[in-house]
């Protein structure tokens, strides 16, 4: 077996699934993956690939791991680990989709994986900082592919969402996510740099999870991030070059009683420097995952 040489010790024979998927997170650890996008340990990321591989319902998985594949499948299996491995792919690329807010997204390296915190604050409405009944038009900047837009216009059915981003390809991934939901009608895809395409108009809701990498963490993430295009990543020196911008925008865009949240990561120590006068409000969230602000219209400059 071809994939059988990436790997430190002997696939098992005639396995199950849940077989496969012990021998995958151990290889996946051995070769000291990172799994930053969306599985979050060795034995999700090498469950979500064989599930994904064999066609596997998880909705059923006490079942399924018992089954065991047949040899193609087991294979199969076999070769996507091998990839994985030997590609430092994230399971997302190999699988072109991933869940986010408890949506399905297609997904490849035009975009990021979806991943951010903010699923828990779309499931939350935003509440409470927010009153969701007053959400009537939202803005998400840097979109990407389209999941934090998409999921906000489904946790507010009647509101309209503008989605920004600069890059031309991420906007091809997100259109075809958008029309995937059949959100066509209250999803508007615009091209262009932070508030540039929407010129004058103001929102109830002001989203993004912007590029907010130094140069310095660029250089030590992991090679999975290196999948990912740079551009959603990297924003100058600080990291801060982008959130910047939203920030100086944000009040002329922003109805009264409106708010921005945004993402920075671990660029918040950084950020909270840069504008000591600025009462971010820092959100706690359930499930892991940090380094969101909040500023109401009335916080901003
Ligand atoms: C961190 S990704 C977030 C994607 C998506 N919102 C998500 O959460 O998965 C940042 C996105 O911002 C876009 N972007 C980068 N610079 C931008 C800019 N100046 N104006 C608008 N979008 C930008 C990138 O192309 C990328 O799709």
């Amino acid at each position: 077996m071809a994939a059988a040489r990436h790997f430190r010790s002997i696939p098992p024979e005639r396995p199950t699934v849940a077989d496969l998927i012990r021998f995958g997170a151990k290889e996946f650890e051995r070769a000291g993956l990172a799994f930053g996008h969306g599985t979050g340990s060795a034995v999700d990321d090498a469950a979500a690939l064989v599930f994904h591989v064999l066609d596997l319902d998880h909705a059923d998985a006490e079942r399924a791991y018992g089954r065991r594949p047949s040899a193609r499948g087991v294979e199969r299996v076999l070769e996507t680990f091998a990839e994985r491995i030997e590609r430092r792919v994230p399971a997302a690329y190999l699988m072109g989709r991933m869940w986010f807010a408890g949506l399905e997204f297609e997904v490849d390296e035009r975009v990021i994986v979806p991943r951010s915190p903010f699923a828990e604050l779309i499931h939350a409405r935003f509440e409470p900082w927010i009153e969701p009944s007053r959400v009537r038009r939202i803005l998400d900047i840097g979109t990407g592919s389209g999941c934090i837009a998409s999921a906000c216009a489904r946790a507010f059915p009647k509101a309209a969402v503008d989605a920004v981003d600069v890059s031309g390809h991420a906007l091809e991934v997100a259109r075809r996510n958008v029309a995937k939901h059949r959100l066509g009608r209250r999803v508007r895809l615009l091209q262009g740099d932070v508030f540039e395409p929407v010129e004058d108009q103001r929102y109830d809701l002001i989203v993004s999870n912007p590029p907010y990498v130094s140069e310095a963490e660029m250089r030590a993430l992991p090679e999975e991030y290196h999948r990912e295009p740079a551009l959603a990543l990297r924003a100058g020196r600080d990291g801060l070059d982008v959130v910047r911008r939203i920030l100086a925008g944000a009040k002329r865009h922003l109805e009264p009683g409106g708010a921005l949240f945004v993402e920075v990561g671990d660029s918040d120590v950084r950020l909270q420097k840069a504008f000591p006068k600025l009462p971010f409000t820092w959100l706690e969230f359930e499930h892991g995952g940090g380094g969101v602000f909040m500023l109401r219209r009335s916080e901003l400059h």
